[in-house]
């Protein structure tokens, strides 16, 4: 269902319950469907929660400005020379935006003490220190570097003075806007409801057509499916076994790696960024953040948590040679600098994979075949 269409539907069922109401009805299939209907209703309300522009301090910056569906859902507006987005004061935060795209089908973050590696997966942001979906959602309105409110009254106090209001109340209860602190929790929820629909997840990239064998692959994209998942083992971190609905698979394991990622100059940052090292507070995890999901990649650049690299070119390049051409002391035109975090950096899976150039074009294309909309 389209999002209109949905809402249409909404509507439409509302109508079917009050009639119902009206004849006596009250069976359990009145409640489903009034919980359809408001289910939909708070999809609705998220969607307007994200694009509301208001709801920073000052006005004009809203999840959508860094998060944008033209832009894969990430910010369009970051070069590799600005990486960063600006927040609603003009402060910069230390790392690209990501997608928010597929964000929903992320697994809860999770410590598994028995693992013998890589013994933290999934969460929301770069290093985890979000747990869910809904809990990431209350953070950027109170981060000063993003939409700088004060604190979750001033959010609520606009929301209530808010077009939108009565939906609010509608989905939430007459009086659910009073309590400061269960209603920015209910903020959260709707988001994270807008953010689990469909338009976040569409699954229409040209490779899941190809997964479910209704297109094939150009020669060079299908070289690169097969070096992707073979030979230059990317399928060991942006794994394509690793299913997560219906068999369709996000191009990540969920795991935290350091792979190496140069500092990008254009972002001075007041010391090396440690990722999920610093969240979990263990020196073992330093440099280490969540191996991304691939989709819509070809949209979303720069790459890497500080967006060092500007092409899928030059990223493909530093997986086939982070390792053997590095600067060292006799710097040489095309080097990698020194990753930026030096602890704990993969050695074994990447930066030597002997690929020739016209392969690292084919991953390229290979890459370029997760973006969303084929058809
Ligand atoms: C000023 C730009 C900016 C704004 C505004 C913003 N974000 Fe983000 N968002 C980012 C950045 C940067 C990150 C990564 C931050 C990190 O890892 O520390 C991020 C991360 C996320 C993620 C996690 C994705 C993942 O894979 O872990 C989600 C989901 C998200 N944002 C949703 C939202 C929502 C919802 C809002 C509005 C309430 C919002 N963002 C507002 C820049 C922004
Ligand atoms: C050892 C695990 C690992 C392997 C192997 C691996 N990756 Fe990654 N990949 C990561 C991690 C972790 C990041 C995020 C690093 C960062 O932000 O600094 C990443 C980031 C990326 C990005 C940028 C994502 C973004 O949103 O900015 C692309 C593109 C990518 N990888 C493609 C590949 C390809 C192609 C291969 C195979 C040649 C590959 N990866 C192999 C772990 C891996």
């Amino acid at each position: 269902m389209t999002r209109l269409n949905q809402l249409m539907f909404s509507s439409y069922l509302l109508v079917l319950l009050t009639a119902c109401g009206s004849s006596g009805g009250g069976s359990d299939g009145d409640s489903v469907l009034r919980q359809q209907a408001l289910a939909a209703k708070k999809v609705e309300l998220g969607e307007l929660l994200f694009e509301d522009t208001d709801l920073s301090t000052p006005v004009g910056q809203s999840c959508a400005t860094c998060h944008d569906s033209d832009h894969g859902f990430a910010d369009g507006s970051v070069t590799v020379f600005s990486p960063v987005s600006e927040g609603a004061t003009g402060a910069f935060g230390n790392r690209n935006a990501p997608t928010a795209s597929y964000a929903s089908l992320v697994p809860e973050f999770n410590y598994d003490a028995g693992a013998q590696e890589n013994k933290y997966t999934g969460g929301m942001f770069l290093d985890g220190r979000a747990h869910t979906l809904a809990s990431q959602a209350k953070g950027p309105f109170l981060n000063p570097k993003e939409m700088n409110n004060t604190d979750e009254g001033a959010v609520i106090t606009k929301i209530a003075n808010a077009t939108y209001a009565d939906l609010f109340k509608e989905v939430f209860g007459s009086s659910s806007l009073n309590n400061v602190s269960t209603a920015y929790n209910q903020v959260a929820e709707a988001i994270a409801a807008y953010e689990s629909t469909e338009e976040f997840q569409p699954f229409t990239s040209k490779f899941d057509y190809f997964m479910v064998g209704e297109v094939s692959l150009s020669a060079t994209e299908q070289r690169g499916f097969d070096l992707f998942n073979g030979g230059a083992s990317c399928f060991e971190c942006h794994s394509e076994n690793q299913k997560n609905v219906e068999s369709k698979s996000l191009l990540s394991d969920f795991t935290y790696r350091n792979i190496g990622t140069p500092s990008n100059p254009n972002l001075i940052l007041p010391s090396p960024d440690l990722g999920l090292g610093s969240v979990v507070n263990e020196s073992s995890e330093n440099g280490k953040f969540r191996v991304p999901t691939l989709r819509n990649i070809e949209l979303t650049a720069p790459y890497m948590h500080n967006g060092v690299f500007e092409t899928l070119e030059e990223v493909v390049r530093f997986y086939n040679t982070r390792i053997i051409d590095q600067c060292g002391s006799s710097p040489f035109v095309g080097c990698w600098d020194e990753p930026e975090v030096s602890e704990n950096v993969e050695t074994q899976l990447l930066g030597d994979l002997s690929l020739f150039e016209t392969e690292e074009a084919d991953l390229v294309a290979f890459l370029k075949t997760l973006t969303d909309g084929y058809r």
